[in-house]
């Protein structure tokens, strides 16, 4: 089979080596890609969201399936417009992906389906927004309704900072994504990352992750798309994800069929483990990114047989996925200054000495090849992954490739990947 995947991050880099490993993959092809992606598929340089060239390129070339990796394609509705040319595409279509890029139409199917979340308010007017808010509790939640790149939600402390940032949301703080003001009461307790793959009726189950958010060691500093990830995740046992499968993700699949919006690919759950169960933080409708770096590695299964009876409607007939016992850590490396101004075009040296230590694998997230030299081209810049048979020894592994193998001075990583779980 021709495959094409679209995307650029360390995710992609992952689904591509996975890919790469199915014996029914005889050609995989990836825009735009990075200098790690290179290496395992041919690169075709069109942005992820640029999506008349990605229709172009399809048109011509033909691929038996298209494979979305990030959020924004799926927004713009690039899986509607490859199937109405007739290809055969993994993601969900623009007014299913509605469960990441618009968090009141979440919070509604939640409220409809009674799916347990947090208790929430929806609002366009700041008097009103104002108004609710008085009714809660501190810390406050506020969230942009709509894609913010992660950096759509705040959790103001005091009354009077939840008021002045509810004037930023709506004075235009994240453009046409904060019209819209979601305000939530704060849930308390541990998070995870559940993943399920669904084909509109049926779900699949994988396995969860838990991620990093904040920049710096003990959840210090900015929020960032994630700076590391581990898998298992001790918090999300075989209970919670029985329960977790049977609230929150099939009633999920249950209420898109029934309200006319079938979700097909990836459901991506973030979820807050309170004393009460498991409850729904926020759903997105892809892999995460760093948590599928960790969930590749674990999967032993060819990952392409699932995604086409995923596409086809056939996931009830799909054997479910084997996985590595072993645990998975994952530690990105970011370039200084992320997730603020940061440099690019430095040199890393190193990647290949990492890659031949026992059980480490390291993805490129923001890389250009330059002849045989691999640059900084981004924010988040590497996935240094190791498994072991304990959390300690992948975690001990990871740190080594990066103390011992990789050599960039331009780049920081946090030092308490999954320190949590020790
Ligand atoms: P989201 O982008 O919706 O996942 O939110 C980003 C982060 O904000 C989450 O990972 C949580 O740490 C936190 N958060 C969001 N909603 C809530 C909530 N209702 N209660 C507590 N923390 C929350
Ligand atoms: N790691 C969180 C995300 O991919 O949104």
């Amino acid at each position: 089979m021709k495959v094409l995947l679209i995307g650029s991050g360390g995710r992609e880099h992952a689904l591509a080596w996975k890919l790469a490993q199915s014996p029914m993959v005889d050609e995989l092809i990836c825009a735009p890609g990075n200098a790690g992606i290179a290496e395992v598929a041919d690169i075709v340089p069109i942005a992820a969201d640029d999506i008349l060239s990605l229709l172009a390129l399809v048109q011509r070339d033909q691929h038996d399936l298209v494979v979305v990796g990030p959020e924004q394609p799926l927004a713009l509705g690039l899986v509607d417009m490859l199937q109405d040319m007739g290809v055969k595409v993994f993601g969900p279509t623009q007014a299913a992906a509605q469960l990441e890029s618009s968090k009141a139409f979440t919070k509604d199917l939640c409220d409809r389906y009674n799916i347990p979340t947090a208790a929430y308010g929806v609002f366009t007017d700041l008097a009103e927004a104002k108004a609710y808010l008085k009714t809660m509790t501190p810390p406050y939640v506020l969230k942009a309704d709509g894609l913010a790149a992660g950096k759509g939600v705040v959790l103001p402390g005091t009354l009077k900072e939840a008021e002045a940032e509810l004037e930023e949301f709506f004075s235009g703080k994240f453009g046409d994504a904060s019209a819209k003001v979601v305000i939530e009461e704060f849930m308390h307790g541990e998070e995870a990352s559940f993943f399920a793959i669904c084909d509109g009726k049926t779900a699949m189950p994988l396995i969860a992750a838990q991620d990093h958010k904040r920049a710096f060691d003990d959840d210090k500093g900015p929020n960032t798309g994630g700076m590391g990830a581990y898998s298992p995740a001790p918090v999300f046992d075989d209970k919670a994800l029985k329960t977790v499968m049977k609230t929150i993700i099939q009633p999920t699949l249950d209420g898109m069929a029934k309200d006319g919006v079938p979700f097909t690919g990836v459901l991506f759950a973030g979820l807050m483990m309170t004393k009460d169960g498991p409850k729904l933080i926020e759903y997105n409708a892809r892999f995460g990114d760093p948590e599928c770096q960790v969930l590749m590695r674990r999967l032993q299964s060819d990952l392409l047989p699932i995604l086409i009876a995923a596409e086809v409607g056939d996931l009830e007939n799909c054997p479910a996925p084997k996985w590595s016992k072993d645990p998975v850590v994952n530690v990105v490396l970011a370039a200084k200054g992320y997730p603020g101004k940061y440099a690019k075009g430095s040199e890393i040296k190193g990647i290949t000495a990492a890659n031949e230590m026992e059980g480490v694998v390291v993805f490129h997230a923001g890389t250009k090849a330059d002849s045989a030299k691999v640059l900084a081209n981004g924010g988040r810049v590497l996935n240094v992954t190791a498994q072991g048979k304990t959390v300690k020894a992948a975690v001990d592994l990871a740190y080594q490739a990066i103390d011992e193998a990789i050599d960039w001075p331009d780049g920081f990583c946090r030092r308490d990947i999954a320190k949590s779980a020790l």
